[in-house]
């Protein structure tokens, strides 16, 4: 299967790349088998609401675009709305990824709960108890 348009675009121009010198929470997730690794930036407001998000992924190329979509999906969204976003509609909205590369787009929705995960910390709140799989977030992606 060939990458779709969708990936093709958002690889070769990635919204939203780069650090956020502003950031109030991060969160990082690495893939042991294949190396590579996503990190996201959040700047959460008062109301909960990611009024911005920046990513940085060392790694393939489907990666980087799950990225991309990933944080196109959630900017402008409250903490739980970002909750809901699974790997499939990052996919969906990618217009599918081939077989062997569905995989790839777990970095984003994990380091973004992990960033998540930072913000209810801050707050004082238990992660567990507002993220699903909160506990599984540091196992390994399957590849
Ligand atoms: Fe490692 Fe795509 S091959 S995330």
């Amino acid at each position: 299967m060939e990458y779709s348009e969708k990936v093709m675009e958002h690889f070769n121009e990635p919204r939203n790349i780069g650090e956020l010198k502003d950031a109030t929470a991060v969160g990082e997730v690495g893939n042991p088998k294949c190396g590579d690794k996503t990190r996201i930036y959040m700047r959460i407001n008062e109301d909960e609401v990611i009024e911005d998000i920046g990513f940085k992924t060392f790694g393939c190329g489907a990666a980087i675009a799950s990225s991309s979509m990933a944080t196109e999906l959630v900017k402008g969204k409250t903490v739980s709305e970002a909750l809901k976003l699974k790997e499939k509609d990052i996919v969906d909205s990618l217009e599918g990824l081939p077989p062997q590369k569905v995989h790839c787009s777990v970095l984003a929705v994990k380091a973004m709960k992990k960033a998540i995960a930072e913000h209810y910390r801050q707050k004082g709140e238990d992660p567990a108890e507002h993220i699903e799989g909160y506990d599984k977030l540091d196992e390994e992606t399957e590849v």
